[in-house]
């Protein structure tokens, strides 16, 4: 077989773990974080939200229901959104059992408490603000919190997404030096607008063809593609020349 040129091959993405290795250990939990590390991921990826006392805490859900122990604890507080609850009353939640006995007790951290614990490690950060309209200012806070972390600010560290792209306009606004990803498929024709303001397109992998990622790259930004879990799919979006791989299973990725 003839072997291409190693500058034909297309270059390794970034591994990105989903919430941390979330096929393995509970979602957004720093144990999720810890293991993607030890999995050798080069990033991982998290979900803001805000406390009703507007506390930064990783959730991906608008609901504590599925991956807490919240309707037990709190039976009167229903349905549950992230922000009717108080950190303090968040701290007592149990996100690890839901997942696996193993990891009961596991809390649900906030964003400062795994700035701090992952500081040390050799990885990158992909931060969400989930469903920002829900929490005015959230894009402020979060850049504060950021910065009483400056280890996390150094060059290729951090990005900053969303599904809401005027949130991320507003983020560039706070934090102009850190890298913004839009969440999503635009159309073609809205590259170069988007271009002005954000560094990544982030789709979903049945979005993906290998022409829209090459319309991405000609204007300047990258793609990190999401969810891919299954190494034949991973595979496919190497081909496409993907920047990065989001994945539940950081072990896996070529
Ligand atoms: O990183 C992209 C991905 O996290 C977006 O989807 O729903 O898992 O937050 P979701
Ligand atoms: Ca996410």
């Amino acid at each position: 077989a003839v072997v291409p040129p190693a500058a034909a091959q297309p270059p390794a993405p970034t591994t990105v773990a989903h919430r941390g290795a979330s096929a393995y250990a509970p979602e957004n939990t720093v144990a999720a974080f810890e293991l993607a590390n030890e999995q050798g991921a080069d990033m991982f990826e998290l979900d803001v939200q805000e406390t009703k006392d507007h506390e930064l805490v990783l959730m991906h859900d608008t609901t504590l229901a599925r991956t807490t122990n919240v309707e037990r604890l709190f039976p009167g507080l229903a349905p549950w959104r992230v922000g009717d609850l108080t950190l303090a009353q968040i701290r007592r939640l149990d996100a690890g059992s839901w997942f696996d006995a193993k990891y009961k007790g596991e809390p649900v951290p906030t964003l400062g408490e795994t700035l701090r614990a992952m500081s040390a490690s050799r990885l990158g950060l992909l931060l969400e603000i989930k469903a920002p309209g829900l929490y005015p200012g959230i894009e402020t806070r979060v850049a504060d919190e950021l910065r009483r972390h400056p280890s996390w600010l150094g060059p290729g560290r951090l990005i900053v997404q969303s599904f809401d792209w005027n949130s991320m306009r507003t983020f560039r606004r706070v934090m102009p030096r850190v890298p913004i990803g839009l969440i999503g498929t635009p159309a073609i024709a809205d590259l170069p607008g988007l271009a002005r303001f954000a560094d990544q397109i982030n789709p979903p992998y049945n979005e993906l063809t290998p022409e829209y990622v090459r319309r991405v790259h000609r204007h300047r930004m990258e793609v990190f593609t999401w969810t891919v879990d299954d190494p034949a799919m991973m595979r496919r979006v190497t081909s496409y020349r993907v920047d990065g791989i989001i994945t539940n299973k950081p072990d896996l990725t070529p």
